[in-house]
């Protein structure tokens, strides 16, 4: 515990906190866990929950900044949604898949379509499942200068992670998502996109995170030209937010869903 400061809820948690309305959160499992995400849950009334990770770095983190003390039922569970052993037998009223699906590429590649179908079997018959995730952006440009700076700074991310030998996450969009939800055998309530607005926080976490990489890249000539593209990126970036306050460029989105009858 190391974080009394006051949490900061996302729109998309509090949208969802709509959708489930008066229906009891009781046992709920967040399938791909991080900070944010269990921050939210500490929030809720949950009989209990479980959290999953692959990343033994993600719940360290989780369970460092959990605001409060964890109840004896409550469990953070580093593991792989591709291990069939992995929660056997479990189910819960509530699942949460907050920015998983992107980030299933560097757990379990070309896996996603297997992930709603595992994921079922953990969810009660008159359970709800939210989903929320990033409409994909990296491969669009479109026609004002804020959508063109964000895809660039996108690509030059992916860019640098793969040059870092690393794999950087894969968006699905919503029609995606819902396909697959109704194959899967799941009925779909709602769907809805939220605008993002970009700040100069993500600009400086998404170059800190060229910069880092440009480190490991094994060619100092690269590596050099690169620090210098970013610098560049980084006061384009900084002209547009002092012009438009915000970046404001692409959506979110939240679903909800249940078991098909
Ligand atoms: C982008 S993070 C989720 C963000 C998180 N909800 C938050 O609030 O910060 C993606 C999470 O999904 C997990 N994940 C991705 N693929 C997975 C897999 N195949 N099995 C288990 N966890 C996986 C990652 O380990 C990570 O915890």
């Amino acid at each position: 515990m190391s974080n009394p400061s006051p949490l900061n809820i996302s729109a998309l948690f509090r949208f969802i906190e709509q959708l489930q309305g008066d229906r009891p959160w009781g046992k709920m499992l967040d399938a791909g866990t991080g900070v944010k995400s269990l921050q939210w849950i500490s929030t809720l009334e949950t009989e209990s929950w479980a959290a999953v990770t692959a990343s033994e770095r993600m719940a360290q983190q989780s369970r460092l900044d959990y605001p409060k003390p964890m109840r004896s039922d409550d469990r953070l569970v580093v593991g792989n949604w591709m291990d069939e052993k992995l929660l056997a037998g479990e189910q819960f009223d509530t699942v949460l898949l907050d920015y998983f699906i992107g980030a299933i590429d560097g757990f379990a590649p070309y896996w996603q379509d297997q992930v709603l179908p595992r994921i079922r079997q953990h969810l009660k018959p008159d359970g709800r499942l939210y989903i929320t995730a990033l409409e994909p952006y990296v491969p669009l440009y479109r026609n004002n200068e804020v959508d063109q700076f964000v895809t660039e700074l996108g690509r030059l991310r992916d860019a640098c992670l793969l040059l870092a030998q690393e794999r950087p996450y894969r968006e699905y969009p919503a029609e995606w998502t819902l396909r697959q939800l109704e194959r899967s055998g799941y009925q779909v309530h709602s769907c809805k996109h939220f605008g993002i607005r970009y700040g100069e926080r993500f600009l400086r976490s998404q170059l800190g995170m060229c910069r880092q990489r440009a480190q490991r890249f094994g060619n100092p000539a690269l590596t050099q030209s690169m620090l210098q593209h970013v610098d560049a990126v980084q006061q384009r970036g900084e002209a547009l937010l002092a012009k438009h306050g915000a970046l404001a460029s692409g959506h979110d989105y939240v679903i909800s869903a249940s078991i098909s009858e």
